[in-house]
């Protein structure tokens, strides 16, 4: 079948490597996509957005499929609106719809969603436009650091951590009085911080079953030692060793099956990845948030281990058969690291040409923003590639990715040296 794969990331290059490893697949379109998607078939020069342009592109290149990398338009509603359209109905879309995707759109839904359905996460608030004060009161019973999010989607900004009350009380003024996201900060949500250590555990569910994908751990802060701005994500890990046999069934049992439960109670039909940032709390599970999505660079990670037919494992999704479908996974480690533009997650520059790569032979590499100019590559973003190695070992796969990390050579480049550091010695 022919497959329309929506996104331009790291992960949507992950993605494509192991969908056209499939035999179901005859031809990948990538839209818009970067340097690595275009040499798993072909980029499509669309906006992920335009949904008008998707449906016209599924009818006249016979799309079978459609898989969402990106939460925008899921949060937007590209899976309704597809499968609501005469032309686009038979096409299988990978991904919810949009009351589904309000668990990412909507930290306030989330919240509610959870609190419905009994699944652990950190107590809160939720704060509108004119009960500013009610949030300062709020803010008084709680103690540092506090958390403040904004409820819709803020291309992963939205959240603010700070260790006074003086701070809290100013970034409420900013998200709610000064809308310093727009519509996005219309609410804000109050919450209790929690002290652990963070998974991202990964779903694939077709409404009624579900499975398990590997898990990972994602370095978010640009600095070395979790420092500095927080940033897309630096670097993953998979497996990750504290997310053990004991500590995953909580998960599974507490988190997971009431989260699948809990959407057929509420008539929501889902039908793609559910991505749950999960803080064990000294080895008790906790949801920091729902994603309607893959993570990356988490995607960059476990893809490479996962043995089984990608397509196969969509194709059960889309079509409610995921009861028969068998997970096959690698246990060797993957360790990703992420080399961003200099500059990153601030002002960084584009267009450096890129060198080095073909001499990489024992790691992955997954392009993110990165693109063909005159002949040449070039840095196009932030995250410019992500490397995976793996290796029976985490830190001989660290060990690898770094060295490589060397060798991909861009002006301005930087990267952290420090993925998988804290988890070499568990
Ligand atoms: P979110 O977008 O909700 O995932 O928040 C971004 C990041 O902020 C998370 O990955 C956590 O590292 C951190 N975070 C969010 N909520 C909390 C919380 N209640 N306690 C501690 N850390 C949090
Ligand atoms: N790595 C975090 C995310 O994809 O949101």
């Amino acid at each position: 079948m022919n497959i329309l794969l929506l996104g331009s990331g790291g992960r949507e290059h992950a993605l494509a490597c192991k969908i056209t490893q499939s035999p179901l697949c005859t031809k990948l379109y990538t839209a818009p996509g970067n340097a690595g998607t275009q040499m798993c078939g072909e980029n499509v020069d669309m906006v992920i957005n335009d949904f008008l342009s998707i449906a016209a592109f599924i009818k006249s290149h016979q799309i079978k499929m459609v898989v969402v990398g990106p939460e925008e338009p899921l949060v937007k509603g590209i899976t309704d609106y597809l499968n609501e359209n005469i032309d686009t109905r038979e096409v299988l879309v990978i991904g919810p719809g949009r009351a589904g995707s309000q668990l990412e759109g909507s930290k306030e839904f989330a919240k509610g969603f959870m609190a419905r359905h009994n699944i652990p996460t950190a107590a809160y608030k939720s704060f509108e436009a004119g009960s500013f004060h009610e949030g300062v009161e709020f803010l008084k019973t709680l103690n540092a650091p506090y958390v403040l999010k904004a409820d819709g989607l803020a291309a992963g900004k939205g959240v603010y951590i700070v260790n006074t009350f003086d701070e809290a009380v100013e970034g409420l003024d900013h998200m709610l009085n000064k809308k310093a996201f727009g519509n996005a900060s219309n609410k804000v949500i109050i919450e209790e911080f929690m002290h652990g250590i963070e998974v991202s555990v990964f779903v694939a569910t077709d409404g009624k079953d579900w499975i398990l994908l590997p898990e990972a751990k994602d370095y978010k802060r640009i600095g070395e030692g979790d420092t500095g701005p927080n940033t897309g994500g630096m670097g993953a890990v998979s497996p990750v060793p504290f997310a053990n046999e004991l500590f995953m069934e909580k998960v599974k049992t507490r988190i997971i099956q009431p989260t699948i439960e809990g959407l057929n109670k509420e008539s929501i039909d889902y039908k793609g990845f559910i991505f749950i940032g999960i803080m064990s709390i000294e080895g008790e599970p906790f949801v920091v948030e729902y994603n309607a999505r893959l993570g990356d660079p988490e995607t960059e990670a476990i893809i490479p281990r996962i043995k089984s037919d990608l397509v196969e494992m969509l194709q059960a999704i889309a079509t409610g058969t995921l009861k028969n479908y068998t997970i096959e996974t690698d246990p060797n480690y993957a360790v990703t690291i992420v080399l961003v533009s200099g500059g990153y997650p601030g002002k960084y520059v584009n267009g450096y040409e890129m060198t080095g790569i073909t001499h990489i032979e024992d790691s992955k590499l997954y392009y993110a923003g990165a693109c063909h100019s005159d002949n040449k590559l070039v840095t196009k973003g932030g995250r410019v590639i992500a490397i995976t190695s793996l290796d029976p070992s985490l830190s001989k796969a660290r060990e690898i990715s770094l060295k490589n990390a060397q060798i991909v050579s861009f002006q301005n480049k930087n990267y952290r040296k420090d993925i998988g550091l804290d988890l070499q010695n568990e």
